[in-house]
């Protein structure tokens, strides 16, 4: 769990905002509730030197990288960064083709702990991103840091089948994420992208559908200009749907700007559980009833956890009912209020991509779901 620069920042990024962002972190109660990278993505860079190791650009990172590690170390965060396989990253800056180990060591003497590795500038085929990221993750094995290692070629290549074979802890399984519902890249997408993927996730190797957007509003390169954005409903339902996915959680937005409503989703107590539950065991669409889905997931202990979502542009009502087979009623909690499900059974109306999540503490309780009609 961490935060990311890319889609609030690109190349406004500088050391101050990394620091203004980490004390944000600390204060908010973010780093409390698990969030501890901080991220650089792409655009962080100033080329290379006489003989070829990377630079910061000096302008907005005065300081140096290793200093700014030290700076997150001091505070009992982390720091993350960003490179490419191809000669150039996306952004047009220095990638790391041919500096692999010249990079890996440079990472590690800088004290960084997560690196994601793009894949623009690179060839399409399978076995070249196979051995370039390769290459990469033996590199920063051999640093013996202990270094998160990200593969972002977006799902292109079947990640999820050899991503962890070089030594990634995670791997996108889609292009870009949007700060949008709908369409290719918006929050819906991506996670019915990622969900027939579950059996390749675990402790250790996880699908990665990519950063929160939850409370960018709009205000991204996520997206088309002059939108606003998600509703408040779908930035619930992307935090629901993560953590069903047992998902990366990096919070994407200006967090020193974030409103009170963006901060108590992203610390929602009962959904980070979920996501981080200790199982790891990503869960995934078990029914479809019209408008509705319901997902499930097995966690720890033997709970389970159950999110019913509103995938149409219109509000569904429908009377949710967990059976009891022994007498009292289950023990289950809406995972957003913490409340208790009073009886069992609840008649909800869900916004347009809304999504209610339980936890049940009991398995092999599936709750019945019955429409009602719109009045
Ligand atoms: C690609 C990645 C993004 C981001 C940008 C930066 O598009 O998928 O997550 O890192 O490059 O240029």
């Amino acid at each position: 769990m961490g935060w990311m620069s890319w889609n609030a920042f690109g190349y406004d990024l500088s050391e101050e905002v990394v620091l203004a962002t980490a004390d944000t972190m600390l204060r908010s109660g973010l780093y409390a509730a698990g969030y501890t990278y901080l991220c650089l993505d792409d655009c962080w860079q100033g080329g290379r030197d006489a003989v070829g190791r990377l630079r910061a650009d000096p302008a907005r990172f005065a300081h140096g990288i290793a200093w700014l590690a030290g700076q997150l170390h001091t505070m009992g965060l982390k720091l993350g960064i960003y490179t490419c396989a191809g000669p150039r990253t996306c952004a047009g800056e220095a990638g790391s083709e041919g500096f692999e180990e010249l990079d890996a060591t440079t990472f590690a003497e800088w004290g960084i702990d997560y690196v994601k590795e793009d894949y623009c500038d690179a060839p399409p085929e399978r076995s070249a991103a196979l051995e370039r990221y390769r290459r990469m993750g033996m590199a920063l094995r051999a640093t013996g840091r202990p270094i998160v290692f990200a593969v972002c070629e977006w799902g292109k290549r079947a990640p999820w089948e050899w991503a962890a074979s070089v030594g990634a802890s995670q791997w996108r399984t889609s292009d870009d994420i949007q700060d949008a519902w709908g369409g290719t890249g918006g929050i819906l997408e991506v996670a019915e992208r990622t969900e027939p993927l579950a059996r390749w996730a675990g402790p250790g190797h996880w699908n990665d559908p990519d950063m929160l957007v939850v409370g960018l509003r709009g205000r991204s390169r996520a997206g088309a200009a002059g939108t606003i954005g998600c509703s408040e409903a779908e930035y619930r339902s992307q935090l629901s749907l993560w953590a069903m996915l047992a998902a990366p959680l990096f919070a994407s937005c200006d967090l020193r700007q974030a409103d009170a409503t963006t901060l108590a989703l992203l610390t929602a107590p009962a959904v980070l559980a979920i996501d981080q539950d200790r199982l790891g065991r990503p869960g995934g669409r078990v029914r479809r009833a019209g408008p509705v889905d319901v997902w499930h997931r097995e966690l720890d202990g033997g709970a389970q956890a159950v999110a019913i979502l509103n995938r149409s542009d219109d509000p569904v009502s429908l009377r949710v009912t967990w059976p009891s087979r022994h007498g009292p009623a289950p023990d289950v909690i809406n995972a957003w209020s913490e409340r208790p499900l009073e009886g069992g059974s609840e008649l909800l109306r869900l916004e347009p991509h809304a999504t209610v999540l339980y936890r049940s503490a009991s398995s092999g309780v599936n709750p019945i779901i019955g429409l009602e009609p719109e009045r």
